[in-house]
């Protein structure tokens, strides 16, 4: 029988998929903050902030995720 094998990893993604090597991810799923709505509930990163605090994220997204994989990002309307 085939076997799946789940690891959970707790941190800033920045910082977890910097041990990651390129092209290894078929599938990344991801919820960011919404900037500072519901900040509140989920911590906030201010409007203006937010292309500079994102973009060094999505450049480990695109390295680690295979040329064939998928990236689903949940956004809040
Ligand atoms: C908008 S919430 C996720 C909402 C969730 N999808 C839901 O439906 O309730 C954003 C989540 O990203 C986490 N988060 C924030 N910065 C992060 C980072 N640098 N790396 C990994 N997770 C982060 C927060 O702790 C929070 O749980």
């Amino acid at each position: 029988m085939r076997q799946i094998k789940t690891e959970l990893l707790h941190g800033d993604c920045f910082e977890v998929l910097q041990s990651f090597a390129d092209d290894s991810f078929d599938l990344i799923i991801t919820s960011p903050p919404y900037a500072d709505s519901r900040a509140k509930t989920y911590g906030g990163i201010h409007p203006d902030a937010y292309v500079d605090w994102f973009l060094p994220r999505a450049e480990q997204f695109m390295r680690v995720l295979k040329p064939s994989g998928t990236f689903i990002l949940r956004t809040y309307l």
